[in-house]
């Protein structure tokens, strides 16, 4: 294809991810229509509405044939674990994202424990277990001494990690395995693992099978309230670049972990692709790895798209046909800081249809640096109002740190929906580090 034609992407999920990634693939010189779906009203300020189902992969490549899609581009995990990206590989769509075998590297975390002890890369001691085989697991727990983590190996939609701090409570996590009729299949292997002390980090690698390229380093704030406390959720803020991963220490990362997990996907004959995150513990023996993910975070990615100065399309283009290598990524020096507003209840039960006020209705420019990425919102007559569990993620960029996160907060107070809860000290680990 010659360089300078037009490409129509099918943008796939509906996200705080996916609008951020519709922000940053507008700005690219080589597109053409983008397609999203399902979408969300932010995405659709960037994006065509297709109604096309992500789950019917006959369906999707049709419409990609019709429309003549010169690369999908998936943000959620599951399609990739269902197979979506071989279909489309099958059919000669490129396609951001890697194949199913290579998914379960998220997909199924006895699969990414056994490829880590393959590969000597460095992650928290393990067994794998039947859930049936509960004395096994009640003894190993034991052995290790807890705390222990046990963990389902499927997909489990934030549910399946539980730290364990005692025998009883090994057994109590255990049948809340065996009870959670959502859980069975995800739970039905269970991995044990060792408790790692640390900071949380995220590194994000761009890889085409063969060469990466790594984006900046990024913390999360997986729990609900402030000073990391309450249950999990998908991410109630993130900020970049995260000061915990210092420039030696990437270089050790990549040296331990990245490229030995890119070399080992393609010893086993399933060579990554897309975008590979992964979770690490910094431990006081150095980086371990938590877990992968076949996706970019959500929030992470609302941080790391405004620091991409080069154009995303080329770049995510590049995964798909092993020409990565040929790619200069430039990222700019801002800090960025993404604070996550939700409904509250969330990760519980919330309600939904609440009006949103002070969300502007109009594209986002490129520089701007205060950026509102919706993720659970929908139009009533004409009317923004919510309908998820994370609603809005408030951006703002700066040359420091600091000036990223008072902009994130000056977003904040721009709007507004009844209920709505959110974390203050997003950032404050990357701050107090710095200053
Ligand atoms: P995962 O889905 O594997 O990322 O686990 C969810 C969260 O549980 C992680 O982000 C960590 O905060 C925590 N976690 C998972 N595994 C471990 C571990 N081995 N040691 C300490 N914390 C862990
Ligand atoms: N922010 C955590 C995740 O995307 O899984």
């Amino acid at each position: 294809m010659p360089e300078n034609d037009k490409i129509n992407v099918l943008l796939i999920g509906s996200g705080g991810r996916e609008h951020a990634l519709a922000w940053k693939l507008f700005q690219s010189k080589r597109l053409g229509i983008c397609f999203a779906t399902p979408g969300n009203p932010g995405i659709f300020d960037y994006c065509s509405p297709s109604s096309v189902n992500p789950n019917d992969h006959d369906e999707v490549i049709e419409f990609c044939l019709i429309n003549h899609i010169g690369l999908v581009v998936v943000g959620p995990e599951q399609p990739l674990v269902d197979g979506l990206a071989d279909r489309l590989i099958e059919a000669q769509i490129p396609v951001f994202g890697p194949s199913m075998e290579a998914a379960k590297l998220e997909g199924s975390k006895e699969y990414a424990k056994a490829f880590m002890q393959q590969f000597e890369i460095p992650t928290a001691a393990f067994r794998t277990f039947s859930l049936a085989d509960r004395h096994a697991i009640e003894s190993y727990a034991q052995e290790l001494g807890h705390p222990v983590v046990l963990k389902a190996d499927g997909l489990a939609a934030g549910k399946g990690v539980i730290i364990s701090s005692s025998p009883e409570e090994t057994t109590q996590a255990l049948d809340r395995f065996e009870l959670d009729s959502s859980l069975q299949d995800a739970a039905s292997r269970i991995v044990v693992e060792e408790f790692m002390e640390g900071e949380e980090a995220s590194v994000f690698v761009l890889s085409d099978g063969h060469s990466t390229q790594i984006l900046q380093p990024a913390q999360d704030h997986k729990r609900i309230g402030e000073g990391d406390t309450g249950p999990n959720t998908g991410g109630m803020g993130a900020y970049c670049p995260a000061p915990v991963i210092t420039p030696e220490l990437m270089e050790r990362i990549d040296r331990e972990i990245i490229q030995p997990s890119i070399t080992g996907m393609q010893v086993r004959g399933c060579p990554y692709t897309g975008v590979l995150y992964v979770g690490l513990m910094i431990t006081k023996e150095g980086p371990k790895v938590v877990e992968y993910n076949c996706r970019f975070g959500d929030p992470e990615c609302q941080c790391l798209m405004p620091t991409i100065e080069s154009d995303l399309l080329e770049i995510l283009l590049a995964t798909t046909n092993e020409t990565l290598d040929q790619v200069v990524i430039h990222l700019n020096d801002d800090a960025v800081c993404c604070v996550v507003l939700a409904a509250e209840g969330y990760p519980g039960s919330y309600r939904k249809g609440m009006e949103i006020q002070g969300v502007p209705s109009q594209r986002q420019t490129a520089s701007e640096s205060i950026l509102i990425f919706q993720a659970g919102t929908r139009m009533e007559d004409n009317q923004l109002v919510t309908s998820g569990g994370r609603v809005l993620n408030i951006v703002g960029r700066g040359e420091t740190l600091q000036k990223a996160v008072n902009l994130a907060y000056e977003g904040v107070s721009r709007v507004s929906f009844p209920h709505r809860v959110y974390r203050n000290d997003i950032a404050q680990k990357g701050l107090q580090r710095k200053y």
